[in-house]
């Protein structure tokens, strides 16, 4: 047995959590505030959810999906990922499909078609690990359903750029294509694999397979001998029908309107088929290869292709591993002297009070009072392991707490406490039964 996480997991231990929750915190609040709510779905759904929502021919279904059989009968036989049917299921690696599936099985679009979701959680790509590209990560992401309008698009990227402000990424870039419509990729589709077919020799053998596969995918391909093959292909812009390049015009209008700086990408492309018109990405200089905090767009087909009526929606997710290493390096190099970003709340104390035994004897009854000060919603916490009054007192602190009580035997022969109020250096004694008044006193909560 090899007594380690997984290769592509991480821990999040104690001292890190804080940071996780200052994040959650945040953006809950920023999503909260525009409008968003949250939605908890599943963390594995039938594997044909996945193949036909993100599309067969991607990276994520065709090699990245934990997919397991789901009966146990099934169990060892190797499992087909792109299968249609109930017969496996696969950890999720993104969301968006299974919040379409939620939206549709619970009726949604028949109750109230226009919805606006958000989710926080764990997804799962069986990708090469490396800083910034796990196999269990996390996302904040919304899917704005039932809307086709520009400035819902608009919405959802100023929504992505609010929440790296709340969070304190700054320096950020807004990456905006549009992908067009079904009709324009057709059209776009097949300019570009006339360009491609006439570099075809000088591509990698993985653009050569998609040129048939996927050919939208060698857009995105990062191979040194593919790059002049790339940068010579023709934008998609230049293959947009009216309506298209209308809804890309008035998301740039939108955009410039409300101060969201952005910049024109024509070279991006999303890892996921269903995206339709607007596609954007994130990144940040303070992110190393994997430089995309998080990337969204609109997916007008989705719902309909689902079993859905015709549907407008678009969404984002950001990867919260990656977000949090860009605060860390944000935070880094202020502390080298650049402009220091708005600070997070406070990391918190673990506890406010604390009961301390000065002798092995009061040690019941520091628990009993402890206990009291728990029925009286304080924070409150002792050492179980330091004997000594100077190891508890340690604890104490470590632990932040701004209100020490101390029983000694005096104390507990008199049914009283010595209050410490760590901040002002003082120290009184109080009747045991009015430890939990005094204490909220003193903290500033009555
Ligand atoms: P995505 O671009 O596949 O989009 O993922 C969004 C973000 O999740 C990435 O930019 C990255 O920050 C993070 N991420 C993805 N894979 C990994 C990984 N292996 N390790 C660490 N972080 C990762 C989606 O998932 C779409 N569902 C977004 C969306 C929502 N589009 C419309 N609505």
């Amino acid at each position: 047995m090899h007594l380690r996480a997984p290769a592509g997991t991480e821990d999040v231990l104690p001292e890190r959590v804080a940071a996780w929750r200052r994040v959650e915190t945040a953006a809950r609040e920023v999503l909260g505030r525009c409008g968003y709510r949250e939605i908890r779905t599943p963390v594995f759904e039938y594997t044909g959810l996945f193949a036909r929502s993100i599309g067969d021919a991607t990276d994520i279904v065709e090699k990245e999906m934990y997919t397991i059989p789901r009966s146990s009968a099934a169990a060892g036989a190797a499992p087909d990922a792109a299968s249609d049917d109930e017969d496996t299921l696969t950890l999720r690696p993104e969301l968006t499909a299974s919040v379409v599936r939620a939206y549709l099985e619970h009726g949604m679009h028949k109750s109230r078609p226009f919805q606006k979701f958000f989710y926080l959680g764990p997804l799962f790509r069986r990708e090469r690990p490396q800083k910034g590209r796990l196999r269990q990560f996390h996302q904040v992401g919304i899917e704005a359903i039932g809307s086709r309008d520009p400035l819902m698009d608009v919405e959802t990227i100023d929504v992505f750029v609010r929440l790296l402000g709340a969070v304190g990424v700054i320096g950020s870039t807004v990456n905006l294509n549009s992908t067009g419509c079904r009709e324009c990729r057709g059209v776009y589709r097949g300019k570009l694999s006339a360009h491609l077919r006439v570099h075809e020799g000088a591509l990698c053998e993985n653009c050569r397979r998609r040129l048939d596969r996927n050919v939208f995918r060698v857009l995105d391909c990062k191979v040194k001998t593919c790059q002049p093959a790339i940068a010579g292909a023709p934008p998609i812009t230049e293959s947009l029908c009216p309506a298209c390049a209308a809804h890309f015009g008035a998301v740039q209008e939108g955009l410039k309107a409300a101060g969201v700086p952005f910049v024109l990408n024509p070279r991006l492309v999303r890892g996921l088929d269903y995206y339709t018109k607007t596609v954007y990405e994130v990144t940040s200089p303070y992110l190393g290869a994997q430089s995309a905090v998080g990337g969204g767009g609109r997916y007008d087909n989705l719902v309909e292709e689902l079993g859905g009526p015709p549907t407008g929606a678009v969404g984002f997710a950001i990867g919260l591993e990656r977000l949090l290493i860009a605060r860390e390096a944000v935070d880094e190099t202020a502390r080298k002297g650049a402009s220091a970003p708005p600070a997070l709340a406070p990391a918190e104390a673990v506890s406010d009070l604390y009961v301390v035994a000065v002798e092995e004897a009061q040690r019941g009854a520091a628990f009993r009072l402890l206990a009291s000060l728990r029925s009286a919603t304080l924070r409150a916490d002792m050492d179980y392991d330091a004997r000594s009054l100077k190891g508890q007192m340690r604890s104490a602190s470590r632990a932040g707490a701004r209100v020490v009580l101390v029983l000694g035997p005096a104390e507990v022969a008199a049914g009283t406490v010595q209050l410490k109020d760590m901040a002002k250096g003082e120290q009184r004694g109080v009747p045991a039964e009015a430890a939990a008044e005094e204490a909220k006193r003193v903290l500033g909560l009555s």
